[in-house]
């Protein structure tokens, strides 16, 4: 199998949500390029929408003129988050900080996730928040004034950071939030771009109440989350390189490609700072794989490659452990589970871990069907894998993938070809 070519893979799901949910409640224009547009970022679009911001129809240049940090009305219908945790998460810290009410909705796989973890933290800074007993949605968030926080989050998550953050900027009070690792820091850096005053710890963030977020021009780079699904195809190959451009290589995102290096991948990575983030363009080609241990500290930099990673070591040589990712059955589906039955139906050795899972690497051709529980990265993950020349895997559902890479298939035929 041959790989080679150049993709600009699409632009970052995370920066995406926060350009769009930024830009709204900012005071004046902000100018977005290069959004990703796929179902989540519909999802927060459809949600702002629902509070009275201003959001053009997603495409590859807007322009978004904020309401201000005050401008945010009370939904009449509930917030559709479809597939979206990010959404969710994100905008709960909104809705809380701007004291309006809302009811947060999802889908099946959504509506199972937990919120406590958000609701946890919002009612603490004073937020009326209320779970069903399952603990995910519907949430309803009921506006309250709130109060100064500083939060010790149990979780390495992005996702419960930037609600408590977000929430205290709509506020306008201050809030600190400490973790356990570094999450991805998006959130921060973009408040910091538009004028809040962020202070950034070893162990988290912190930020200061501003009057209004100023309005910022931003491209954003494309997702490595993404590029991930390439580059490891491009490793599994026998010949040939492939070249990912404008590839957002932030430290808090970018752990999966020296994990690919270490496994004994070539990767190549160039990159400069635009924008506020560090984007470049990383080139992998073929090379003997072999197995490797990824343990809790370097789980959040690739949270979401895991999945991917679990798949690649099916073809190294020898055992891959993965430990302390126990957020991964949280996921859009539990992806330990999911991702070892998949591997075991597959014929390969694989074993769930209460935190992680165990892969032993082999040459059997992969032969089987594939369950993706509706989650895109699985998808992706065994897609990879579904197009080794040896391979025959058949899957539930390939269209999922439109929830944060829709030209997926597309992408994955053209660099074959
Ligand atoms: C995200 C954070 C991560 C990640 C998700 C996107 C974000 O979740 O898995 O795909 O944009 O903040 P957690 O923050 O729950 O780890």
């Amino acid at each position: 199998m041959r790989i080679e070519g150049e993709v600009a893979v699409p632009g970052d799901k995370s920066i995406s949500h926060r350009a769009l949910i930024l830009s709204a409640v900012s005071r004046g224009s902000s100018r977005v390029t290069n959004i990703l547009q796929s179902a989540d970022i519909a999802s927060t679009a459809s949600v702002l929408q629902a509070l009275g911001a201003a959001i053009p129809p997603l495409a590859d240049d807007m322009l978004v003129e904020g309401v201000g940090r005050m401008g945010l009305r009370e939904p009449v219908s509930a917030l559709d988050c479809g597939n979206s945790g990010t959404t969710t998460r994100l905008m709960a810290g909104v809705v809380a900080g701007a004291g309006v009410t809302g009811r947060f909705e999802g889908d099946a796989s959504l509506s199972r996730r937990p919120m406590g973890r958000v609701a946890v933290p919002l009612r603490a800074m004073g937020a009326l928040v209320r779970l069903p007993e399952s603990g995910g949605l519907p949430m309803d968030v009921i506006g309250a004034r709130l109060h100064q926080i500083d939060y010790r989050s149990e979780a390495a998550s992005a996702q419960i950071k930037s609600a408590v953050l977000l929430a205290a900027v709509m506020a306008g009070v201050p809030a600190r939030v400490r973790e356990p690792a570094p999450s991805r820091d998006h959130t921060e850096r973009m408040l910091a771009a538009r004028g809040v005053p962020v202070r950034f710890h070893d162990d988290g963030a912190a930020v200061l109440p501003v009057e209004e977020l100023s309005g910022l021009d931003i491209r954003v780079p494309g997702d490595p989350s993404s590029a991930a699904f390439l580059a490891a195809l491009a490793a599994l190959a026998d010949d040939g390189e492939l070249v990912l451009t404008g590839v957002c290589l932030n430290p808090t995102r970018a752990g999966f490609f020296a994990v690919l290096r270490r496994m004994g991948a070539r990767v190549r990575i160039e990159a400069t700072e635009e924008g506020g983030e560090l984007v470049g363009s990383i080139a992998v080609a073929p090379g003997p794989l072999t197995g490797t241990t990824v343990g809790a500290g370097e789980v959040p930099a690739m949270i979401d490659e895991l999945p991917l990673l679990a798949c690649l070591a099916a073809r190294a040589v020898g055992v891959t452990e993965i430990r302390g990712a126990g957020e991964l059955r949280v996921k859009e589906s539990d992806r330990i589970t999911a991702v070892v039955d998949n591997l075991c139906r597959l014929g390969v050795d694989a074993a769930e871990l209460p935190d992680g899972l165990r892969v032993r690497g082999g040459t059997k051709p992969l032969i089987g069907r594939v369950s993706t529980h509706g989650d895109h990265r699985l998808a992706m993950a065994f897609g990879v894998l579904s197009a080794l020349p040896d391979s025959a895997i058949e899957m539930d559902d390939r269209d999922c993938v439109a929830v944060s890479y829709p030209g997926f298939w597309s992408d994955l035929r053209r660099v074959l070809s």
